[in-house]
């Protein structure tokens, strides 16, 4: 007797594309001198007061069965963020509770996505999306993302890439790698295309409280935003960018109502709910803690300045000023190496680690992205590796 096969569905998903980071983790457990700029998590913690709420319903309880969509008080709590953020007047029934942004991602695109149907993707990407598109049976269709439009999404170049088989647009905004944050003007001309090829929208917004909007100008607008098209936008988001919170796994989409009752099955088959303690936590962070995602700002912000203003005194590698978000990307063309060649020498020779731009799809091999996660000192460290690395191959 044979075993089946194990299958194809669950074959290259991706996870090669973190090894520059696993690599470097290892190698950072041994030697405390190697500095690791290559993840988007946060280098301060879940604020106390965060964490006290957490333990107290732990303590009074909270850890019990929860149910598909999510735990009365967060629910009702996302309901009163979106109506207050979107001008919408959506129900509980238009949430869905998950474990992360990527789950609801996960489950979205299972919803939407049948073998062969095509998914519009900004490229570079981030690195989990074609894994996701994949595991569904779905195929990608890349929109090149162009560095000299500072890598926002034409809405042109996505209508000139819908075919007959394209089912969603998948928008990151703000986006990683790049930090790009798409205007109101864009979206509204992105969304109409979207409405004129009836294609659904998939808008990850797991970084919209990481703007660096000093300027009173940089505003965030969703999909959502667009009157007529929420019956076609589901918003994907979490509180692992917000409330410095990734280990918590809370997250949530926000879509039509058709659509939550279709996916309540899968949250229901494959989750059984989630944590009550931590719905309570995340109803207050939602409703209350809104220090968190500032001070993070202004500390990604301030690095990404800093390193900026080092690589540009290189003449030889292009820094890319993000406009949100945990992350700097950097255009290496002039140093003749590939993106993974540079990250493999950087470490190597310096103890520096960065991801590749090859980790973030097809138009991002000149690329490389410096995650503005460590503490000050170490990204004053970090550009010194940095200049003298450059000065050193060109
Ligand atoms: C664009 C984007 N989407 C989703 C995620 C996953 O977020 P979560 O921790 O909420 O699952 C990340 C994490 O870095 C991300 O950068």
């Amino acid at each position: 007797m044979q075993f089946a096969s194990i299958t194809k569905r669950v074959a290259k998903l991706g996870s090669e594309k973190w090894m520059p980071h696993l690599k470097a983790k290892k190698m950072a457990e041994i030697d405390p001198d190697v500095i690791l700029l290559t993840i988007g998590q946060p280098d301060i913690s879940v604020s106390d007061e965060l964490a006290n709420i957490t333990i107290k319903a732990i303590k009074e309880g909270r850890t019990g069965y929860s149910n598909g969509r999510g735990e009365q008080n967060l629910v009702s709590s996302l309901v009163n963020k979106y109506n207050d953020e979107c001008g919408l007047n959506i129900t509980e029934k238009n949430v869905l509770c998950f474990p992360g942004t990527q789950t609801s991602l996960f489950a979205s695109i299972m919803g939407l996505v049948n073998e062969g149907d095509e998914v519009l993707l900004g490229d570079p990407l981030y690195a989990t999306y074609e894994g996701v598109v994949a595991a569904a049976g779905g195929t990608i269709k890349r929109i090149e993302l162009k560095k000299e439009n500072s890598f926002r999404m034409n809405p042109s170049d996505l209508a000139n890439s819908v075919t007959s088989k394209s089912k969603v647009l998948l928008l990151n905004n703000p986006h990683n790698p790049s930090g790009a944050l798409l205007t109101k003007k864009e979206i509204e001309e992105i969304v109409k295309v979207c409405l004129q090829n009836d294609l659904w929208i998939i808008s990850d917004e797991v970084y919209a409280s990481l703007i660096y909007d000093f300027d009173n100008k940089t505003e965030f607008y969703s999909p959502l935003n667009v009157r007529d098209a929420s019956h076609r936008t589901i918003v994907v988001s979490s509180i692992s960018k917000s409330h410095a919170a990734p280990g918590f796994r809370s997250g949530w989409l926000v879509g039509p109502k058709n659509f939550c009752d279709a996916v309540l099955p899968l949250s229901e088959t494959m989750l059984f709910g989630n944590q009550p303690f931590i719905a309570d936590m995340t109803a207050y962070a939602l409703e209350n803690d809104f220090r968190t995602a500032k001070k993070m700002r202004d500390s990604y912000y301030h690095r990404a300045v800093n390193i900026y203003e080092v690589l540009k005194k290189t003449n030889k590698v292009e820094p890319i000023m993000p406009q949100s978000g945990m992350f700097l990307l950097a255009d290496i063309s002039k140093t003749g190496l590939s993106s993974d060649a540079f990250v493999k020498q950087l470490l190597e020779e310096e103890k520096l680690a960065l991801m590749p731009g090859a980790s973030f799809g097809e138009n991002a091999h000149h690329l490389v992205r410096i995650s503005l996660t460590v503490p000050d000192k170490m990204i004053n460290l970090s550009c010194e590796r940095l200049k003298r690395f450059i000065n050193r191959i060109i």
